[in-house]
């Protein structure tokens, strides 16, 4: 959810740290602020809304120091106000702290410090690190290891002391930090976006790990105050990936990045070698013992595991179940025995999606993730590790991860049916074709255009479609909810006829996916439905279908595709649509309000 970052190095760290708060802002955006160590002690600078704000004040009055950390806010305790911004410092002034997480016994450590004579001058769970922090005794790293120990909940820490200066120290249960490495420089962040700028070597922090760092690099202690050494990543992004590159907003660049994202995920886990999964902790004899697959994921990547429930029974034959992660850890679910259970996660930190993970290793089962960051929590879980290579995904909505998901849950499938002894070559070939099928749906964007005109001042939209397009339904809904702020659904088209279509007037548009395939007369027929009803109705459709242009208000016209590549080709419009829409009604595309790219608590 926030996030931080803390720099020691050779270079002035405020324009440093800035510029890695602006590449993390999509992690939060109620507020921002830093801490700079200089020669007369901690300076600190706090400004409520968007960095933007921050970045006018730090102008402003510049400070001067080798040594910051900073932090943009998704607010969770007290209002997103500039007295609740990080970083938090004690009354003295002689720690400063940034946290991204819940501190879950805060109330009764604050009473405590209060009986001390600690004066609070937030409402945020944060700042009885601070106040912890300045009243232990020892150096930075005794204090915070034994701070540590009496924080109950989820945190990611990163903390400066007056008296100390060359060092920070960082510490974590839960939310992820990731430590990258430069030359006499070291950076700590939430998020690998944040270090790629300076470095690609980093190391991720494991629960319970306190580091201290210099810029000599950093020296790490388990939850058992153990010295530990983490495994080296070298991440496979580039720091142009992080910037816009000429589009206006990255929503847009990644979707127009998705033939590319689509083309490396699919030459990274197929490449040469073909459908076998064995790299990835998947060979053949081990696909042929297993009895089931159960996928766990949040939000979009839920979408993924619905169509990827499609893939695996129809192309591999194997019984699939898919859960909300946030529901699978909160209920006795039953993984019977050699399952594979599958968390499918763009950032690799969700929580639900990690605690589900978990819950499915203590049941024995084998674990795996479909999951976009190299060396984030979810692949240190698993034992399959299948990656998506679509690069940092920065925008919050999730556009060229889900279909990079949906590649991977397509290869799995088509590797398990490999492995069968029933390879479909025909399929496997048509696949690397996808990428110019993805090149070709960019190019509904004019038609797109002409339906986002129409919908932009509606207040509801209904989404149907059936069969593996339903979850797509699923998540043109939620992309259009989530950025324009309109009401949307998604709804199988044949249950409509169950309940919804009460809704439909002349006022309530409905968007029908309905390309050529098995189920195209039916949904059809349920489009008839709702144009009866006088719902305005657009299709995402068969272009060649004569009927479909009569019932269509608009038409945005897909390609004749084998089925499996219908879901990953069809998105694209939807995604197009729900960006054109937001664009128009003035919305705040890569920053939505509310919302925070990593959900990093429950
Ligand atoms: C929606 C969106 C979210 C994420 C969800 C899971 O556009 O991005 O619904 O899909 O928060 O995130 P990951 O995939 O990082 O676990």
């Amino acid at each position: 959810m926030c996030g931080i970052v803390g720099y020691v190095g050779f270079r002035q760290a405020v324009p440093l740290v800035l510029e890695a708060l602006r590449r993390l802002e999509y992690r939060g955006y109620d507020s921002a602020g830093i801490a700079v160590h200089t020669d007369s002690g901690l300076a600190v600078l706090r400004a409520e809304g968007k960095l933007v704000n921050l970045l006018e004040k730090a102008y402003a009055a510049p400070v001067s120091g080798q040594v910051a950390i900073g932090h943009t806010r998704w607010a969770t305790h007290g209002p997103p106000v500039e007295r609740n911004a990080h970083p938090h410092t004690d009354d003295q002034k002689l720690c400063a702290v940034v946290h991204n997480g819940i501190i879950e016994n805060y109330v009764e450590l604050k009473e405590e410090l209060k009986r001390e004579g600690a004066q609070f001058s937030s409402d945020t769970d944060s700042e009885v690190i601070a106040h912890l922090l300045a009243r232990e005794r020892g150096s930075l790293l005794e204090r915070a290891l034994s701070v540590r120990r009496r924080l109950s909940g989820q945190f990611a820490v990163v903390a400066m002391d007056r008296r100390e200066n060359g060092v920070l120290v960082a510490f974590r249960q839960g939310p992820p930090l990731v430590v990258g490495f430069g030359e006499g420089e070291t950076l700590v962040a939430s998020d690998p976006a944040a270090v790629v700028s300076l470095t690609r070597r980093c190391l991720h922090l494991e629960d319970g790990d306190v580091a201290l760092l210099s810029p000599q690099g950093v020296q790490i202690f388990d939850a058992t105050d153990r010295p530990v050494s983490r495994p080296e990543v070298v991440l496979d992004w580039d720091p142009g990936q992080v910037e816009r590159g000429g589009y206006k907003h990255f929503m847009l660049k990644e979707i127009h990045e998705q033939p590319g994202a689509c083309a490396q995920t699919l030459q990274v886990l197929v490449g040469e070698r073909g459908f076998d999964l064995t790299p990835w902790g998947l060979p053949p004899e081990l696909l042929r013992s297993l009895s089931s697959v159960h996928l766990v994921a949040c939000g979009t990547s839920w979408h993924a595991a619905l169509v990827g429930k499609f893939y695996l029974e129809t192309l591999a034959g194997v019984p699939c179940r898919v859960d909300y992660a946030s529901e699978f850890r909160y209920r006795e679910p039953l993984v019977p025995p050699s399952s594979l259970v599958v968390g499918i996660t763009q950032s690799g930190e969700t929580a639900d999606t990690l605690a589900a993970m978990r819950l499915a290793k203590d049941k024995q089962a084998l674990v795996g993730s479909i999951c976009n960051v190299r060396g984030a929590m979810a692949e240190r879980l698993s034992e399959v590790k299948l990656p998506t290579s679509a690069g940092p995904e920065i925008g919050v909505a999730s556009t060229k991860a889900f279909t990079s998901q949906l590649v991977a849950l397509l290869v799995l499938a088509l590797a398990w049916r490999r492995a069968r002894g029933e390879a479909d070559e025909a399929l496997e070939r048509r696949l690397f074709h996808l990428p110019y099928d993805l090149q070709q749906a960019l190019h509904t964007d004019s038609s797109v255009e002409g339906v986002a005109g129409e919908l932009q001042h509606a207040r509801n939209a209904l989404y149907l479609g059936r069969g593996v397009l339903y979850p797509i339904a699923l998540e043109g809904a939620l992309k259009l909810k989530e950025i324009s702020y309109v009401h949307a659904e998604g709804y199988p088209a044949g249950e409509m006829k169950h309940g919804p279509i009460a809704l439909l007037d002349e006022d309530f548009p409905v968007i029908g996916l309905c390309p050529a395939f098995e189920l195209t007369e039916k949904t059809l027929s349920n489009l008839e439905e709702v144009r009866a009803r006088k719902a305005p109705v657009y299709v995402v459709g068969d272009g060649e279908h004569p009927r479909l242009r009569e019932i269509a208000q608009r038409l945005v016209p897909l390609p004749r595709l084998p089925w499996p590549l219908l879901p990953i080709v069809a998105v694209v419009p939807l995604q197009l649509l729900a960006y054109r829409v937001a664009v128009l009604r003035g919305c705040d595309v890569d920053q939505p309000r509310n919302l925070a790219k990593s959900v990093t608590v429950e």
